[in-house]
């Protein structure tokens, strides 16, 4: 596996965004050019780009692509329309935080830069976008290399939902640490969890995976406490869309449910999560917004229904790991253990 065989979620090209339409894979690699910010937002929504970073980097673009045909030349007139443009974006999804983290990044530079002549400022804000978009390459890298600390010569590894290189701007979070533990030549296999309703684990995980040659099983997300109490895991590691400041952590539904089977068995549960997705604001997880879907997703696969018509449903796309089952977090800072109130705050220090 080398770098340029790496899927690239997003790019910037000129004047657009270009992205791969996730929803297409893994039967084909659709792209799909995003030209104005009502675009990026419908996107986010409807799950074409996703995963926690690679929503922040998505709705950076997309901040530009909102403010760049403003036709306004006085700062608090575009002030007003920039914090609208940023709170269109922010509704798109609501759990994910590191949405708001890139707005409000954005944000701060333009009230920084209030001096400056409108054009420069839009300029300065594509420049940020881009930043954001390289930063997150070299922080999921860095993830990926501190996350060796965690990683036996050989393991059997389980991860939930898709955390690779679609989700982020290269490489991953939980999957970097999977995919530099395969590069070090560790001996490593891999436990997919299929990830009910929108099959992110089967449908994107598992194509990363295999694109990559790393070896694995696909399995439905039942079969794991099964797995856990049979000896065939290791060690779990998953993402995560919003750390609070006490370690409580919202990650895809089924999340809370693998943390808990793996402390009954001892088997150690792992986070990776970049700073930009720790919400320090927040005191515990139960402030954490979680996003509720259609129940479609529930009640058909496509456009194949799987379940009888008028079903009520209750489609919660997210749940919260309390940091009591969370052995240690995988960040670009290093490895984080112990009294997650205390270790968290240091690093913002
Ligand atoms: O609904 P999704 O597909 O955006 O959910 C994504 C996840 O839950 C990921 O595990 C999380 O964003 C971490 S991605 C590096």
């Amino acid at each position: 596996m080398s770098e340029a065989n790496i899927t690239k979620s997003i790019e910037w090209r000129e004047d657009h965004v270009r992205i791969i339409d996730q929803t297409y894979l893994p039967l084909r690699t659709v792209y799909c050019d995003i030209r104005d910010v009502g675009q990026m937002w419908d996107a986010i929504k409807k799950l074409k780009v996703r995963g926690a970073p690679a929503i922040g980097i998505a709705a950076a673009y997309g901040f530009y692509l909102g403010i760049k045909d403003l036709e306004l030349d006085s700062f608090p007139s575009f002030i007003i329309e920039a914090n609208r443009i940023g709170e269109y974006l922010a509704s798109s999804r609501p759990t994910a935080v590191n949405l708001k983290w890139a707005i409000d990044r954005i944000l701060n530079s333009i009230n920084a830069l209030k001096e400056k002549p409108i054009d420069e400022i839009k300029a300065e804000v594509l420049a940020l976008a881009k930043i954001i978009h390289d930063e997150d390459k070299r922080i999921c890298k860095a993830i990926g290399l501190n996350g060796q600390d965690i990683i036996p010569k050989k393991a059997n590894i389980l991860t939930h939902c898709n955390t690779g290189s679609l989700a982020t701007g290269m490489y991953g979070t939980a999957l970097s640490v999977i995919y530099h533990a395969h590069l070090a030549g560790k001996k490593i296999h891999v436990w997919v969890d299929e990830t009910r309703p929108l099959l992110q684990g089967s449908r994107l995980t598992a194509w990363e995976l295999q694109n990559a040659e790393i070896p694995m099983n696909l399995i439905v997300d039942s079969a794991a406490g099964h797995l856990m109490k049979s000896g065939k895991v290791d060690l779990v590691i998953a993402g995560t869309d919003r750390v609070a400041a006490n370690g409580d952590t919202a990650n895809k539904i089924g999340t809370y449910s693998l943390a808990v089977i793996a402390k009954e068995n001892n088997i150690p549960f792992y986070i990776a999560a970049p700073l930009s997705s720790i919400d320090m604001s927040l005191n515990s997880g139960d402030e954490i917004p979680i996003e509720e879907r259609d129940g479609k997703e529930i009640t058909q696969i496509g456009t194949t229904k799987i379940a009888p018509p008028k079903i009520e449903t209750f489609n919660p796309a997210f749940d919260v790991t309390p940091a009591k089952y969370i052995t240690a977090f995988v960040t670009e800072k290093g490895i984080i253990k112990g009294d997650y109130s205390k270790e968290l705050k240091k690093l913002f220090n």
